[in-house]
């Protein structure tokens, strides 16, 4: 706040509120980074590591998709209480309390819905939050002269790769397949437009390809609300007897085994990309917008997953074949030699590190709800 309320009695007795304007005092001498949606599955993560790095993460978060528990697997890993703002990003004049109070060197966009099934039945939901929210934190970054700034974005941009299963930065791209997507695409293209309007900007959008696994100490991870969405939660969740049964979506997709075949890249070594992107963002003397890949170039099919999560799990896991799910891409991973040119950075752990990883953190989450 930068205003105290003062309540004084005059003479007469009567109260009379007069409201003294203080100078704020901006909190400057460290490396904030701005962390929206910072309580969430990557964005926790990402915290951890930037503060690592150094920095100190400010995170902005509602708390509607992100569960407390992550906060005190957070204050562990960080050995610090972590600065967490309550606020929803499309509440601009809370954000802005936020931009007055530190002087952010960077800001990571994370808050946003991410389901693709629920998007296509809500997609004004989708709308609403994901750009609303960017319109919102980027205008108080133009405002505040904050140049240095990460989006997280998605390899739904490039939508079904037509003959190609690698794709690289300029692959050709066809429409998203989903609402969720398309705010992804035009994340990208609202910030593109911010650019040329304002070259000073330096961006990054980051496509992840598909985020899995949880901290490697069991003390963060993925928070599902719900029945998850994506496939390794519900793996998981199935092994540990939350869910009943998984169903495969598709057996007959021409891939090596007829399921679909993804780029899972493991959720620390996604965070650790977010922390070069601002390293390298704050080192250009010049704006700058890019576009980067974040995955681990090897394709992994559904029943692949399911095969190593049998094995690292030591059981046999419940799941059929079911229809195909509408809107989802055959095969798809990242040729990631950008981000290895540009940022030195390149994935460190393997689908199988991920799939260990995510089953402690729901043995270690077995009794929340
Ligand atoms: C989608 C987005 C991706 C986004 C991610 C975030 C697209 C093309 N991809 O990934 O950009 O980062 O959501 O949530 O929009 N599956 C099952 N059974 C299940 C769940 C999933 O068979 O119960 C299958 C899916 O059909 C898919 C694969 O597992 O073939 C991975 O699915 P999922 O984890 O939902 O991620 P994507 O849809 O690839």
């Amino acid at each position: 706040m930068n205003f105290i309320d003062l309540c004084i009695s005059s003479s007469t007795q009567k109260l009379k509120f007069i409201q003294f304007v203080l100078p704020l005092k901006r909190m400057d001498k460290q490396r904030y980074i701005l962390v929206t949606g910072g309580a969430g599955y990557i964005g926790s993560h990402t915290v951890v590591e930037l503060t690592r790095a150094g920095y100190t993460p400010v995170i902005a978060d509602d708390f509607r998709n992100a569960n407390r528990i992550v906060v005190d697997g957070l204050e562990k890993l960080i050995e610090s209480t972590p600065i967490i703002h309550e606020v929803d990003v499309c509440d601009a004049n809370h954000m802005r309390d936020l931009f007055e109070k530190y002087a952010f060197t960077g800001i990571i966009h994370f808050a946003a819905y991410k389901a693709v099934g629920e998007s296509v039945m809500d997609p004004l939901k989708y709308y609403h939050n994901n750009i609303q929210g960017l319109v919102n934190v980027i205008e108080l970054a133009l405002e505040f002269s904050v140049h240095n700034f990460v989006f997280s974005s998605s390899c739904t941009v490039y939508g079904e790769p037509e003959g190609l299963k690698v794709v690289n930065e300029d692959s050709p791209k066809s429409k998203p397949n989903s609402p969720y997507g398309h705010t992804k695409a035009i994340g990208e293209q609202i910030l593109m437009d911010v650019f040329k309007s304002d070259p000073e900007m330096k961006i990054m959008n980051l496509r992840y390809f598909n985020p899995v696994g949880a901290h490697p100490t069991g003390l963060i991870g993925e928070f599902p609300i719900g029945k998850p969405n994506n496939l390794l939660p519900f793996v998981t969740q199935t092994g540990i007897g939350k869910q009943a049964e998984l169903t495969v979506f598709g057996n007959d997709y021409p891939t090596v085994d007829g399921t679909c075949v993804r780029d899972y890249i493991h959720v620390v070594d996604l965070a650790k990309a977010h922390v070069k992107a601002i390293h390298f963002l704050s080192e250009q003397a010049d704006g700058l917008i890019e576009a980067v890949n974040i995955g681990t170039g090897n394709g992994t099919s559904i029943l692949e997953v399911i095969n190593l999560f049998e094995k690292i799990a030591n059981q046999s896991l419940n799941w059929k074949f079911g229809p195909r799910r509408p809107g989802d891409v055959i095969e798809i991973y990242a040729d990631a030699s950008k981000a290895n040119r540009l940022l030195n950075w390149q994935a460190e752990y393997s689908i199988s590190d991920a799939i260990e990883h995510a089953w402690n953190w729901e043995k270690m989450i077995k009794n929340y709800e």
